[in-house]
């Protein structure tokens, strides 16, 4: 039977705010090219139209990463040490993870720890998983090192950590952070430990251009919602029909990156920051990295990171691959 769940809080909300303008004002006075980090993409709204992309059939890789799993997850389970308790960075809405834990759990009992920044995030992966016979779910709403830290510092004598990073989040880093991204957690393990990273692949800039400005228009919604959060945050007067959402592949880096087109010349109001913004015709806002990368790419920045790659598996229909680390 699935133990009742337990939330441990972080007083993260007062700063928030101050946290968002800080973040905002320095972005946009950043010359010549104005940004905004991805991370503010995701409030309530931005969430929910995040959830809708990953059905759209252009969008393949929410799909690529949940088959994997799907069809790998007793091979990936026989290759971890046992016991092995269960912490995923960012819990989405877990639906993912349910094919590991299933297989897991019909190996031992497991306590699963989904650390997200977002309350309605560990909720929704509550409802999701929170009736899996043999798991037992202790959330922390903290960001991802932070909340490792508090998970690995609870871990019980001869108990391993499996780590889980699914759905390519690390794409949204500069590959430079996500190498480093990458040692931090190293940092907090042990030997022995596993990490499972999805990262999303090379693939034609056809594809990848149709998945992050699909017909529907929901990738756009979702892109210039991030205007209207800083209107509904910070009181700003934010004209969301100047905008275009644009979605361009920017072959050095190997990555598709997010812009907010301004249609016009234009000056922006924002209260919240003391700040007014002009925006020339045609001059962008750059909201998103979405970086990809190759195999054995994602196999050496494990093993610079201090993991040897045990397996990896890659999808079939959309280049998307599961790699399984173990720290050495
Ligand atoms: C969350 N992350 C992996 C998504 C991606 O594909 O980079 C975010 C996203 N942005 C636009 N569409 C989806």
């Amino acid at each position: 039977m699935a133990s009742p769940a337990r939330l441990y809080t972080h007083g993260v909300s007062a700063s928030a705010r101050a946290d968002f303008a800080e973040d905002v004002r320095a972005g946009l006075t950043k010359h010549p090219q104005k940004e905004l980090p991805s991370k503010y993409l995701y409030d309530e709204v931005g969430s929910a139209l995040f959830e809708v992309i990953t059905l759209l059939p252009e969008y393949g890789l929410s799909r690529a990463g949940a088959r994997l799993l799907k069809r790998h997850a007793e091979e990936i389970i026989d290759r971890l040490p046992s016991p092995v308790a269960v912490a995923e960075l960012g819990s989405g809405s877990g639906a993912k993870t349910r094919w590991i834990l299933e297989a897991l759990s019909r190996r031992q009992p497991v306590t699963y720890y989904p650390i997200d920044i977002s309350r309605t995030a560990l909720s929704r992966c509550w409802q999701e998983l929170g009736r899996i016979d043999s798991v037992s779910i202790v959330g922390f709403e903290r960001a991802y090192l932070d909340g490792l830290l508090n998970v690995a510092s609870r871990r019980k004598p001869g108990e391993r950590l499996l780590v889980l990073f699914l759905g390519s989040t690390i794409g949204n880093f500069d590959r430079a952070a996500a190498a480093k991204f990458l040692c931090e957690v190293r940092r907090i393990l042990h030997p022995g430990d596993a990490l499972l990273l999805a990262t999303d692949l090379e693939k034609s800039v056809s594809d990848l251009l149709l998945a992050y400005d699909d017909p529907a228009g929901v990738t756009a919604a979702f892109n210039l919602n991030l205007l209207a959060r800083i209107n509904r945050e910070l009181d700003a007067d934010f004209d969301l029909s100047s905008f275009q959402h644009e979605a361009r592949y920017n072959p050095e880096h190997r990555r598709v990156e997010m812009h907010l087109r301004s249609v016009r010349r234009q000056t922006a109001h924002i209260p919240g920051t003391s700040q007014d913004v002009t925006l020339a015709s045609g001059e962008t806002i750059w909201t998103e990295s979405s970086h990809k990368y190759r195999c054995e790419e994602a196999a050496r920045m494990g093993a610079t990171a201090g993991f040897r790659c045990e397996a990896q598996w890659v999808d079939a229909e959309w280049p998307f691959a599961q790699s399984l680390f173990l720290a050495e």
